[in-house]
């Protein structure tokens, strides 16, 4: 019997992937996103229930997420360097492609993102631009 339901967004991409594979061997149903802009469907383990999706699309997201446990939110475009050039899109795979899985999942992890977006950003010091 499954121990519930796990979503990931970003499965194919490494840190999802990983999740993934973890909470497969532990039991859980294991179901996940990615728009693969940066990730191989190869990554995906078998028992994953992959849906090619963006982040970005909201009316998508909250149908992905209905009945889900937990949310992973693994999607980010994480090239650090790429920012300097293309903020436009590295700002919406990161901020807005946020929203989506989150608030999307609910009004309990909607409290979780206004801490990890507000405390967050209050707490850290960052020392360089990154
Ligand atoms: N890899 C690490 O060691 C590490 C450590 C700490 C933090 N992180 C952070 O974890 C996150 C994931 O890192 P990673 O190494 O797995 O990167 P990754 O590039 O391997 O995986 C990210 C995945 O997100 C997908 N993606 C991007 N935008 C999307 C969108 N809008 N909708 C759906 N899918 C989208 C990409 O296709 C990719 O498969 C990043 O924010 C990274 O900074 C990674």
């Amino acid at each position: 019997m499954s121990k519930g339901t796990i979503f990931i967004s970003g499965v194919a991409g490494f840190l999802g992937s990983h999740l993934a594979d973890h909470f497969i061997a532990e039991g859980y149903s294991v179901k996940g996103n990615d728009n693969l802009i940066g990730g191989y469907l190869d990554n995906v383990p078998e028992g994953c229930e992959f849906h090619q999706a963006d982040c970005n699309d909201f009316h998508q997201m909250k149908d992905l997420l209905e009945g889900v446990d937990i949310v992973y939110h693994c999607a980010a475009t994480a090239y650090e360097g790429l920012s300097v050039f293309s903020p436009h899109l590295v700002t919406q795979n990161i901020v807005t492609a946020t929203t989506g899985p989150c608030i999307g999942s609910g009004c309990q992890r909607r409290q979780a993102l206004r801490q990890l977006l507000v405390d967050g950003a209050l707490r850290r010091k960052p020392d360089s631009l990154y």
